[in-house]
């Protein structure tokens, strides 16, 4: 059988023989129209770029309201995702097969406003999973390290294990969790998740996480040649390159259904490391960087999450593997932000 993909990108199968010549028939429907909820997100600004780059740009939607550069481009829908009438039009509007749902509030922010926590976490996920199954859509779903509490072994911390979190966002990401395995065994909905640790990316500050300072930390040493962090030197947590993060979300969802078995989300794991071991490694660049440990509000939250994460369920169902340790990652996010920011490194 010779399939191939046509300008439209309709995936054509040419086996059918009528008297001699060769009739394509038409196998597939249409090519994926995706729509990236929270686009210029942390996330979002890089999966954007990404998914255009392999599905082209008209077929990539990105709907967020702040931070939209004014030189994006790209098919944009303004707005939220609480409205769900919206939503419905938007979807059938730009009839779309697959939603990377990233539109989400973090742990800090989480724990400032815990009701905007739930309203954008489950609330808004909810309707996006009854429309998913409305609209026979497949839908990502980012799951955090956060699902994780105090009760839960915090070394190589195991796929299934105790669920306890103790903060708003980590409430909201097991209940979303759950939402998705039930849509799963009672819709058929197809929803993958993935657990992420804290992400590291050069291109969008991230907001509002606890584990952001390990991204702070290199806009200071390069500014200022000094870092107050907010966490204790030895908090060790699971941390992953933003290059990694996209390439494991695109290929969870490329992956064929039978291989996810996890319908609630899936560990993913890269690096874990301490605050004082990030600056020992910046400190090879820059030699006279500085850090100083003050703990406020997030180091409780940081000491309730896993030092390290068991993500071999990923590796073997689905093929997950990373390719940043943390030497690597460190020499990119300063040779990158080095460049954006116009500067030196600080000696
Ligand atoms: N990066 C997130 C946070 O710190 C964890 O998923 O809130």
């Amino acid at each position: 059988m010779i399939m191939s993909i046509n300008s439209i990108g309709r995936e054509i199968d040419f086996s059918v023989l009528v008297c001699g010549f060769q009739y394509p028939r038409e196998k597939k429907i249409m090519a994926e129209k995706i729509l990236v909820t929270g686009a210029f997100g942390q996330i979002g600004t890089e999966l954007v770029e990404a998914l255009q780059k392999k599905h082209g740009v008209n077929n990539v939607v990105a709907l967020g309201h702040r931070n939209i550069p004014p030189d994006f481009k790209g098919v944009l829908e303004k707005g939220g995702t609480e409205d769900k009438e919206a939503m419905d039009t938007l979807l059938k509007k730009h009839k779309i097969t697959q939603i990377y749902h990233l539109a989400s509030i973090l742990s800090a922010t989480g724990e400032k406003n815990p009701q905007l926590a739930w309203d954008i976490n489950v609330n808004s996920l909810k309707n996006i999973l009854d429309l998913a199954v409305e609209h026979k859509a497949k839908v990502l779903l980012p799951s955090s390290i956060a699902v994780f509490g105090p009760t839960t072994p915090r070394k190589n911390t195991p796929q299934h294990t105790m669920l306890e979190p103790t903060t708003m966002y980590g409430v909201t990401k097991v209940t979303g969790e759950l939402l998705c395995q039930y849509y799963s065994l009672k819709y058929g909905l197809d929803v993958r998740g993935i657990r992420y640790p804290g992400l590291i990316s050069w291109k969008t500050e991230p907001g509002g996480g606890t584990t952001d300072y390990a991204v702070a930390i290199f806009y200071e040493a390069i500014k200022t040649g000094n870092y107050a962090c907010y966490l204790r030197d030895d908090t060790t947590m699971p941390m992953m390159y933003m290059d990694d993060a996209i390439k494991g979300t695109i290929q969870i969802m490329e992956a064929d259904k039978d291989k996810i078995k996890v319908k609630t989300s899936y560990n993913l794991a890269a690096i874990s490391f301490s605050p004082k071991e990030i600056a020992a490694e910046i400190k090879k660049h820059i030699p006279g960087f500085k850090c100083s440990y003050t703990p406020d509000f997030r180091q409780k939250i940081a000491d309730s999450w896993p030092m390290s994460i068991d993500d071999s369920d990923a590796r073997k169902e689905w093929g997950w593997k990373h390719d940043f340790d943390l030497p690597k990652m460190v020499a990119e996010m300063l040779k990158h932000l080095k460049k954006k920011l116009g500067k030196q490194l600080v000696k």
